[in-house]
């Protein structure tokens, strides 16, 4: 970008004094993914990879908000930018909403690759959590951890999240498991929530295991989850959504239901573990409670998928999950699709069953083994993980009046982050209209001329971002 671009094209277009001025603009792009098409709500069936794509795009913000997506020479012509306006220039790159990660369980005390390296020697994820291990381990390590702990290694995964270009997470409870520690979970996500910029959605997920101390008395756990544990937690509204492991061997469709209608009737709002590794009936019942999202639905049924359809229950795909525990089948995306099911992905960010913070990865996965179009993976990334969070009408999108949350990305097209994977390719983040991560661009953009691979040329090494120099 030159010096005083701003400046002189407001001057070109006859000064600056009737058009709202940009706090920041992104220009420069090869394609802006807008994912505005299609009226409000999640995008499903053909309309899943509606990307609302504009070649050679800028983005005008002000005030945190988005004010212009379109054509650069439109942006430029609708918005005035001065001395004030920080400039990001994209480089020839592509720029896109935030990822939004409807499904994580960040906080967490230690890593469990030991599991990881015995599930490789055959030994299924559920006989571990039946000796003790699993979920069962990091509850043990986040009741010992201190809180200083816990909240360090929260701020080193959204710093690793924000960097693969995520800037709103869901992220549950769930390690704590009983009513002191659960309510401690989401105290700290609330803490973390408001010291760094990616925004934290706060789920409930005192039903992610019975803790061993209640082995043989599951009846008495689920009570404590309803009438001592929700309670506790609708007091200080310490969560957004309750979230449940309906599972084989783990909490029943009965034991779910009544968890979750408690939760419902003490304001919050229900997304669901749903049919991980067999059919338990969990799709049904998240259509059966209008839940936000059934999630993993690895081993759901027609019928449940039939019942989701009908109800427009979000499907929120965790390919990572399936990859990192060596599993030989995913979700059935493709039968997704054809039902209308919208679908969402998320990373599952988790110790046990997979251990990543990134969201271009799991578009990866979500291309070669779901089978999704690279289409409806980019929108099930952002539009329809933020429509799952209850957050459609503000995040998710490109487009004016929505939160300024965006990533950059230093690739000639969308089709390039699932095709070249394993590194990252983010080269900005902006969120609510702040530039909060830069990092150098990757060498696919260091050469002048790009011509084998049909990238245009740019004119810096790095998205290059200054304050507009005022005109002289
Ligand atoms: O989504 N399935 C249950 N919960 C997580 C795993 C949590 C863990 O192993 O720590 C999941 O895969
Ligand atoms: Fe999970």
């Amino acid at each position: 970008m030159r010096e005083g671009d701003g400046p002189r094209d407001s001057h070109a277009a006859g000064g600056s004094l009737s058009r709202p001025h940009a706090d920041l603009l992104i220009h420069g792009a090869s394609q802006l993914l807008t994912m505005d098409g299609g009226g409000a709500g999640p995008l499903s069936g053909r309309a899943q990879g509606a990307l609302g794509v504009i070649e050679g795009g800028a983005v005008a913000v002000a005030e945190g908000r988005i004010i212009a997506a379109r054509r650069e020479s439109e942006v430029r012509a609708l918005c005035a930018c001065d001395s004030r306006t920080t400039m990001v220039d994209a480089g020839g790159g592509v720029v896109a909403p935030g990822f939004v990660d409807p499904h994580t369980h960040l906080l967490f005390a230690r890593s469990r690759e030991k599991e990881f390296t015995e599930r490789l020697r055959g030994v299924p994820y559920m006989e571990i959590a039946a000796r003790g291990g699993g979920i069962h381990a990091s509850v043990r390590a986040f009741r010992e951890a201190t809180d200083a702990a816990l909240l360090a290694n929260g701020r080193r995964r959204l710093a690793a999240f924000l960097i693969h270009g995520t800037t709103t997470v869901e992220a549950k409870s769930g390690y704590g498991l009983s009513v002191e520690q659960e309510v401690r979970a989401l105290k700290l996500l609330r803490k973390l929530r408001a010291e760094q910029p990616v925004d934290i959605v706060p789920t409930f997920l005192g039903a992610h295991e019975v803790p061993i101390e209640f082995r043989g008395r599951k009846g008495a756990y689920v009570r404590q989850v309803i009438e001592e544990q929700i309670p506790a937690v609708a007091a200080e509204k310490l969560a957004r959504y309750c979230d449940v492991f309906c599972e084989r061997g783990v909490f029943d469709i009965e034991e779910s239901r009544a968890i979750c209608r408690a939760a419902m009737a003490a304001g919050m709002r229900i997304r669901l573990h749903a049919d991980e590794f067999s059919p338990s009936g969990a799709a049904d019942l998240a259509a059966e409670l209008g839940a936000d999202s059934a999630d993993h639905l690895l081993a759901a049924t027609e019928a449940g998928l039939s019942k989701m359809s009908r109800m427009k229950v979000i499907a929120v795909l965790l390919p990572g999950t399936s990859y990192s525990l060596g599993l030989p089948r995913h979700a059935p995306a493709r039968r997704m699709v054809e039902m209308g099911i919208p679908i969402a992905l998320g990373t599952d960010c988790n110790p046990g069953s997979c251990m990543t913070e990134s969201m271009p990865a799991v578009i990866s996965l979500a291309v070669t083994q779901l089978r999704m179009t690279a289409e409806e993976s980019w929108v099930a990334a952002t539009r329809n993980a933020a429509c799952s969070l209850g957050l459609g009408k503000d995040r998710g999108r490109l487009a004016a009046g929505y939160r300024a949350d965006i990533a950059v990305f230093d690739m000639p097209t969308y089709e390039y982050l699932p095709y070249h994977f394993g590194v990252n390719h983010v080269s900005a983040v902006i969120v609510s209209g702040r530039l909060v991560a830069e990092r150098p661009h990757s060498t696919n953009g260091k050469a002048p001329k790009r011509a084998a691979d049909g990238r245009s040329s740019r004119r810096g090494s790095g998205p290059a971002r200054r304050a507009a120099a005022s005109s002289r």
